[in-house]
């Protein structure tokens, strides 16, 4: 875990797992299409909060390896969801000194999505003020076998240390502290080898 020296109460590193959208969309009586497109207005003001107390690092569960088995239309709504933030917010996050990384796989995604996130990590690269790690078509043990492929594959030692850095999120510490929005308490295939001890 690393200290933040300016503010020692403030975590360095937050991750949350963006739940409750449905409920929220379902308790309107509007389709859950609606709770995500919420969920994406609180995640700028999430950022913008974030940004302004100092925390350097904040990782966001937006969609999970499990997610695919939902009904095909609320899939093909958080994909359009993901190309139509990523186009709209870039420019903002790009201001406001916040660098963009998706993490997850991206051979899942059409190729199309796939662009537009790769130029939206190219497009805030040289920012420094806060990482936004969204979580996209990962799961906490897609992480944990990809690591372990990628050692195996270059003939590498299998480990803590060396699982630890061909991990998606190496370019981070492990989170100081985890939410979850919605009321469930479950991981739900989060970030299953870097939460040992984050609090909850
Ligand atoms: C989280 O909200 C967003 C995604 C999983 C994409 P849900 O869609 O799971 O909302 P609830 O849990 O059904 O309320
Ligand atoms: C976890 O929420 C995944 C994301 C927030 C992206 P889910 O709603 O998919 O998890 P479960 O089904 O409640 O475990
Ligand atoms: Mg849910």
């Amino acid at each position: 875990m690393t200290q933040n020296p300016a503010n020692q109460a403030v975590p360095h590193h937050v991750a949350i797992v963006m739940d409750g959208n449905g409920r929220w969309a379902t308790r309107r009586f509007l389709p859950r299409v609606a709770g995500h497109k919420q969920g994406v207005d609180s995640l700028r003001r999430c950022v913008k909060a974030c940004a302004a107390r100092g925390v350097k690092v904040l990782t966001v569960f937006a969609f999970s390896s499990e997610n695919w088995n939902r009904p095909a239309d609320e899939v093909s709504g958080l994909m359009d969801l993901l190309a139509m933030a990523v186009g709209r917010e870039v420019p903002q996050l790009k201001a406001d000194g916040v660098r963009l990384h998706f993490v997850g796989e991206r051979r899942g995604l059409s190729e199309k999505v796939a662009a537009g996130l790769t130029q939206a990590e190219a497009a805030t690269a040289q920012n420094d003020r806060l990482i936004l790690n969204v979580c996209f078509n990962y799961g906490g043990r897609w992480d944990i076998a990809q690591a372990a492929a990628a050692l195996a594959a270059r003939g590498e030692p299998i480990t803590e240390l060396a699982l630890d850095r061909a991990m998606a999120l190496a370019h981070v510490p492990d989170p100081d502290l985890m939410i979850r929005t919605g009321g469930e308490q479950r991981i739900s295939n989060f970030l299953l080898w870097q939460i040992s001890y984050s609090e909850l």
